[in-house]
């Protein structure tokens, strides 16, 4: 039944519209209540990036109360966006819409499967972190909401773009999620209303350890000419290799850790200054280092240490702490779910000083994200998590910029840096090259401190 009169006159003037006059974007400019759209009360979705994160964010996009449909897949691999179709046709049967015309190949796939939807739909935009901004501005163009996975940028000119973009959305009304899921957990949410009633006191520490074997596609053989013909297409399945790509490995694994301190502290480091280097890399011709260690400094002169690494057969850890004037809390006890999060007397993990402990379940925060955003999407409630998914992205790169350069790193430096790494990323191709080419030795430019001034790498002519 219509309960919203705006909603259901939007949507003949969308019919009479938008549908009509191809090629012209009639909605530029013209702000509508953002329900949803479609014809009846189902929100459509579209799958940009069909990975193994677009896959579970599709997934948990079509777990939620509110009817939802998955309608569009675009991807720069046909045989990513087969695996995934297969897999979410058979798991959501019901709410799988696409078809042989809805799925999409190719660097301006994303436009195709965002042109499927109608304002008040969502885009799940679940690329490498390099291509966000690009399509972003389109799914803003075309007045759609939008759930972006984590980081959102992978420098300081991306992230400076990522924040005027998000005033833009915002301005329009569109939803934006950030794949920030930890900031949706319910168990961490009660925690830090603990913390902001002053449960622990001021915090004045923040520790967060990624320490973990080398996962994902950080260290990278190089290519086999053979058997990967496409250097472009290389470079992407092995992102977590290539800065311009990913941000690193620092940037898509330490975000989550790095970003959960910054919530409970309700601030964002303003100065880093950081250690890092390669231990004992052999062939591996990837951009990354495999250890960092990065002191953060908040506006109040408080500290936040972050220790990131990949190595074999060395300790692992996978937490958050806070510290405060009266005791220290638990973010994350060993990955992203269940947190277990508590709060203690002293700065001790005594069990006998435990001051609250959070329940025993707790619901999926991959799930919660999607529950918060359609409900705001549905409830037309203010939502945009843009400004602090692109802090917490430029903060991590703010940490790395300073490993690598081996200089100290203030926010506004890092903001108002000019090393873009892949500024021509909107005009990919299929059959173009890729952002950064391998010397005649097969090598890549790797960080090295002091040498570069501020910049992580040089080109070298
Ligand atoms: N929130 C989390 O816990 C979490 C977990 C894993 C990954 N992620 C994030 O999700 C993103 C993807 O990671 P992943 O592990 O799924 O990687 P993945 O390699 O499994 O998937 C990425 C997909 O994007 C496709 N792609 C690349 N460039 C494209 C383009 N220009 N247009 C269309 N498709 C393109 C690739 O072909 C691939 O299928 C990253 O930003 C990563 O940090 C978040």
């Amino acid at each position: 039944m219509e309960t919203n009169p705006s909603a259901s006159s939007r949507r003949e003037f969308l019919k009479s519209t938008g549908k009509t006059v191809a090629g012209l974007s009639v909605l530029s400019g013209i702000t509508l209540p953002h329900v949803h759209a479609a014809g009846d009360d189902t929100i459509d979705i579209a799958l940009v990036g069909c990975g193994g994160r677009g896959t579970g964010a599709a997934s948990n996009a079509m777990g939620v109360k509110q009817r939802t449909r998955l309608v569009a897949m675009a991807d720069v691999q046909e045989n990513r966006l087969e695996a995934s179709f297969n897999g979410l046709s058979n798991k959501h049967p019901d709410r799988f819409s696409v078809s042989a015309d809805s799925k999409f190949i190719g660097f301006d796939a994303y436009k195709h499967a965002i042109d499927m939807l109608k304002p008040g739909d969502v885009v799940v935009l679940a690329t490498p972190p390099a291509f966000r901004w690009v399509q972003f501005k389109y799914a803003i163009e075309k007045g759609v909401n939008v759930f972006m996975e984590k980081p959102i940028c992978v420098d300081g000119p991306s992230g400076k773009r990522m924040l005027e973009l998000g005033k833009e959305a915002e301005a329009k009304g569109l939803k934006v999620g950030v794949g920030l899921m930890c900031r949706h957990c319910r168990v961490r949410g009660e925690l830090f209303d603990r913390i902001q009633q002053g449960e622990i006191g001021d915090i004045i520490l923040g520790r967060a350890y990624r320490l973990q074997g080398p996962v994902g596609t950080c260290f990278t053989l190089p290519r086999d000419k053979e058997t990967e013909k496409s250097e472009l297409i290389w470079q992407i399945k092995n992102f977590h290799s290539f800065l311009w790509a990913s941000g690193g490995a620092f940037s898509d694994f330490n975000i989550h850790n790095i970003d959960e301190i910054c919530w409970m502290k309700n601030d964002f480091p303003i100065e880093a200054k950081a250690t890092g280097g390669r231990t004992d890399r052999g062939d591996y011709i990837d951009q990354n280092f495999d250890h960092y260690s990065v002191e953060y400094t908040f506006r109040d002169g408080s500290k936040f240490w972050l220790e990131g690494r990949n190595a074999m057969k060395t300790h692992n850890e996978f937490a958050s702490y806070v510290h405060g004037s009266k005791g220290m809390a638990v973010i994350s006890t060993a990955g992203h779910f269940p947190s277990r999060a508590m709060t203690f007397k002293g700065q001790n993990k005594d069990p006998k000083e435990i001051i609250w402990r959070g329940p025993k379940q707790e619901p999926n925060p991959y799930d919660m994200e999607w529950e918060d955003l359609i409900d705001a999407i549905v409830n037309n409630k203010p939502y945009n998590e843009v400004e602090r998914g692109a802090k917490a992205s430029l903060v991590t790169v703010m940490g790395r910029m300073s490993a690598h350069t081996g200089q100290l790193v203030t926010y506004d430096q890092v903001v108002n840096h000019d090393q873009e790494f892949a500024p021509n990323v909107d005009k990919l191709t299929l059959d173009g090259p890729a952002p950064i080419l391998a010397d005649a030795n097969g090598k890549y430019p790797i960080p090295y401190p002091g040498a570069n001034g501020m910049y992580e790498y040089v080109v070298k002519a």
